[in-house]
């Protein structure tokens, strides 16, 4: 759903073949069937829980099995769980670093090697504005996005001249369910949101480019080329003020 399915629908109309992974098996089913009628692509489906440290070597195995080759790869999954850190349940802690944080550095550990060997790859890895800097309401949400954006410029610059090109888009607010998911009211927010198709636009639009980072829409881009004009307490309050996570 959302920015994924976004990037699925997207790729689908370009005539790519997909593999599609998430936890929801009947709407990936439905997903994968409406492309394969629509877009006349082949289109497999891979239900895993990504929070479960096991499911990441199974999409790689379920990869092997099909015999596909994946040549293009995006890291969207992701999760949040808004208020303050001390209140988050382990539990959900636990989840949010496992599939924000491991899911990407494993699965494109899995896959790199191979997109290396084949000398072509792409890899989209959905970061965030607020991985920017920390965000109060959302302390480990930024962290784990701080950690997709730097694995990416690192990722970049060693896979210069390889035929890989990876790029870390950093979205604003986008109109998806994620608010809802994570327990953050969206009415609250002080900024706008967007449709999922700017982020879409702007990922592969950065890939064709072999740009590091990509911000989709213009605010994004003031908001990060703005940080460097004040201190960092600042940043830090102003991102906080934008998220309003509390509702006071
Ligand atoms: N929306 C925004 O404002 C915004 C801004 C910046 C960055 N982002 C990033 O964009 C990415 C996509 O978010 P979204 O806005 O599209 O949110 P969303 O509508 O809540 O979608 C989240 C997606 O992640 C999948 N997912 C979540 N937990 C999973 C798990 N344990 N295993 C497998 N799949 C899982 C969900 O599928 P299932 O539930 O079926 O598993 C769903 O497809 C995230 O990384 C998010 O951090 C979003």
């Amino acid at each position: 759903m959302g920015i994924g399915e976004a990037f699925a629908r997207e790729l689908a109309s370009r005539g790519r073949n997909l593999i599609l992974v998430a936890r929801s098996a009947e709407r990936l089913r439905a997903l994968a069937e409406e492309f394969r009628q629509k877009r006349s692509v082949a289109v497999e489906v891979c239900v895993e829980d990504l929070s479960d440290a096991e499911s990441l070597g199974r999409i790689y195995e379920f990869c092997r099995l099909k015999r596909v080759d994946v040549d293009f790869l995006i890291n969207c999954a992701g999760l949040s769980c808004a208020g303050d850190f001390a209140e988050i349940p382990y539990k959900k802690l636990e989840e949010i670093i496992m599939v924000n944080v491991m899911a990407t550095a494993r699965l494109t550990r899995l896959f790199l090697k191979e997109m290396i060997e084949r000398k072509n790859g792409s890899i989209i890895n959905v970061a965030s504005l607020g991985g920017l800097q920390g965000v109060p309401g959302l302390g480990l949400y930024s962290a784990t996005k701080s950690f997709i954006m730097t694995l990416t410029e690192s990722l970049h610059e060693e896979l210069h001249g390889t035929g890989v090109n990876v790029v870390a888009v950093c979205p604003g607010f986008i109109n998806t369910g994620f608010f809802k998911h994570s327990g953050h009211n969206a009415a609250n927010l002080r900024l706008p949101m967007y449709g999922t198709e700017v982020v879409v636009k702007a990922a592969i639009k950065g890939l064709r480019q072999n740009r590091i980072r990509v911000f989709p829409t213009l605010i994004d881009n003031l908001l990060a080329f703005s940080q460097r004009l004040v201190t960092r307490r600042v940043v830090i309050r102003v991102a906080g003020f934008f998220a309003a996570v509390k509702d006071n």
